[in-house]
């Protein structure tokens, strides 16, 4: 879904840090429906980028 967002030209990021009370309030979501993540939708700001820089693999890895 972020990924076909996107190729649309909006901006769109998984979230799983969210307050679930205040989503089942707002969704109308009843006591038996859980959000277990937020896919945010909206323009994208000009001079956003599809990716965010990302360190060496080898500076945050260590493989044992
Ligand atoms: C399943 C999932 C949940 C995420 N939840 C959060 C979140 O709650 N808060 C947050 O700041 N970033 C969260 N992220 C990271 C952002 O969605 C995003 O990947 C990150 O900001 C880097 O952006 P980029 O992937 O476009 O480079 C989550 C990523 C994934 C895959």
């Amino acid at each position: 879904m972020n990924y076909a967002v996107r190729s649309l030209g909006l901006g769109s990021t998984p979230m799983i840090g969210f307050d679930a009370d205040a989503a089942l309030r707002e969704f109308g979501l009843t006591k038996d429906e859980v959000s277990v993540m937020l896919l945010p939708v909206e323009a994208q700001r000009p001079g956003n980028w599809p990716q965010k820089p990302r360190r060496p693999v080898a500076d945050v890895l260590d493989l044992v």
